[in-house]
């Protein structure tokens, strides 16, 4: 059978007024009442509710309340949940396509449909995203994933030899790894943790989930929806744990183990090499090579030409630098502008960011909200301190407020030295440091940001001088894996723009495209004679 065509989920407006403002309020003010969520690790196909210590999901926008709890999933259990998931392999990898497809075509409904305020709901109150940003995420990009991972799916296993010789059969036959794959996910998008779990699960894999310990209940509702659309429930066991020792030792259980069969990771740069480095030590141990799948760190730039519309410019640059607060992968982080639109350049740029409001995620009005936790606070004041000790100059932001919620104002700074350290090094907050170069130097300030670029996730160019682009599009071939022509550096629609990048930044398998799928599969090729 073929699958229905897909198209990318139009996104809601939450206008005043609207049907989906007044849904989404609801929801909000159900889960603030019913909170702090239990949230249980998930098993062999049941909730686990483990003694012991709890760890708190705090609400970073009013971090006196927690969104949820979770205990910490020991070593034992971690063995027992591959155990589970092993045995479920064999059922789910010889459940035909068309039966795993529609269960991710159903959780996207329910993502669409029955879900869209509570998970939105959970998005903004666990991960401090406001409104707009939720809806973006969890709405319709996680709904997004798993229609087009269906589809994306279907096009990859449509791939066949295309010669037989006369009397021969050649096919090649789609399989999942042989094994079970890990995933270890990120607090920043509610949809890369569902498309994390999902892609390996549509190819047929069974995993072992690791969430973040900051998107511990968003994490869980993806996993309840899936389970509710019909995934068998030994497919996919799911393991909070705290971050540090408990981590450490869940991960070396899982890595040490001889069905290990693939790792889909999105978080630091340094976490996934600390990763790999424990895979390849125990490479040994495995029954197979595993796959390797990362996304990864991002500094990514944006680099303005002198005929570039100095405002459309600086907006995109003020939304990709501040949208979601700077924690995108993808966000925007250092910023190159020509000598001769400097001074018209951050007249609108600061006269923009200024109007910025920072505030509660529930109150529906503020552009920003909060970063993720009281280490990250600390993480980007602290950078903004070594910026001014390094001759940058702050145009406007640089402080926080986190009596309340970890709030930091929308920060600008200005440097004379392209390699100072809010250039170079990745801050994942809302810090946009700007060099300004000299016109008649655009090719070599091309080759400063490649030379540069240890990470390349994400950039962008800003000109109306076609031949500019076109050259700038060359010698900044390999700083990012997403390259952006007069649009912001953030922003990856799945289906249009397969996102990941390379360098420091991943292992560019592009999630939302079919490449992806092709990672968690093994290849048979069959020849048969008549
Ligand atoms: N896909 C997101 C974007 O492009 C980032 O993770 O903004």
């Amino acid at each position: 059978y073929k699958l229905p065509v897909v198209r990318n989920e139009p996104n809601l407006h939450y206008t005043v007024n609207s049907a989906e403002r007044a849904a989404l309020k609801e929801a909000l003010a159900e889960l603030e009442a019913a909170a702090p969520f239990e949230v249980p690790a998930f098993v062999g196909g049941k909730e686990v509710q483990l003694g012991g210590e709890r760890t708190v999901q705090p609400m970073p926008h009013n971090h006196q309340k927690a969104l949820a709890t979770f205990a910490t999933s020991t070593p034992e259990l971690t063995s027992e949940a591959i155990e589970h998931a092993l045995a479920a392999q064999k059922e789910w990898e010889q459940m035909p396509f068309n039966d795993r497809a529609a269960i991710f075509l159903r959780a996207a409904d329910l993502v669409s449909g029955k879900y869209r305020a509570k998970i939105c709901a959970a998005t903004m109150l666990g991960q401090g995203k406001n409104v707009w940003q939720a809806e973006i995420d969890a709405a319709a990009e996680l709904a997004d994933f798993f229609r087009f991972g269906a589809s994306q799916c279907e096009q990859l296993y449509a791939q066949q030899p295309t010669e037989n010789s006369p009397g021969v059969w050649n096919r090649s036959e789609y399989r999942p790894l042989e094994g079970f794959v890990f995933a270890v996910t990120p607090f920043n998008f509610t949809a890369i943790s569902g498309n994390l779990v999902g892609a390996p699960a549509l190819t047929g894999n069974v995993l072992v989930w690791k969430p973040s310990p900051t998107a511990t209940y968003s994490s869980w509702l993806v996993l309840q929806i899936l389970l509710e659309a019909g995934l068998p429930k030994n497919v996919i066991q799911f393991l909070p744990c705290p971050n540090g020792e408990a981590t450490i030792s869940l991960v070396d259980r899982v890595l040490e183990h001889r069905m290990f069969a693939g790792l889909h990771f999105t978080g630091s740069t340094h976490v996934f090499r600390q990763l790999w480095k424990k895979i390849g030590n125990n490479v040994d141990k495995y029954l197979s090579y595993p796959r390797i799948v990362g996304e990864t760190g991002g500094k990514n730039f944006q680099l303005v030409h002198p005929s570039a519309d100095v405002r459309a410019a600086a907006i995109g640059a003020l939304r990709g630098a501040f949208e979601y607060q700077g924690q995108k992968c993808s966000a925007l982080s250092r910023l190159y502008v020509p000598k001769s639109l400097e001074e018209e350049f951050f007249k609108v740029l600061v006269e923009e960011v200024e109007k910025i409001s920072v505030g509660s995620v529930t109150e529906f009005e503020h552009f920003m909200g909060p970063v993720i936790s009281q280490q990250s606070y600390d993480k980007v004041l602290s950078y903004v301190e070594k910026a001014k000790a390094a001759g940058g100059k702050v145009l406007t932001g640089g402080v926080g407020d986190n009596s309340k919620g970890f709030f930091v104002k929308p920060t600008v700074i200005k440097t004379q030295d392209p390699l100072s350290p809010t250039m170079v090094d990745e801050i994942f907050g809302p810090v946009l440091t700007a060099y300004v170069y000299d016109d008649a130097k655009f090719e070599e300030t091309c080759k400063l940001i490649d030379e540069t670029t240890t990470y390349a996730l994400t950039g962008c160019i800003w000109s109306n001088d076609r031949a500019a682009t076109v050259k700038a599009s060359a010698l900044l071939r390999h700083s990012a894996g997403n390259f952006y022509i007069n649009d912001k550096s953030t922003g990856a629609v799945v289906g249009q723009q397969p996102f990941g990048g390379a360098r420091g930044s991943g292992t560019n398998d592009k999630a939302g495209s079919l490449n992806l799928f092709a990672r968690f599969c093994q290849i048979r090729s069959i020849k048969e004679t008549f």
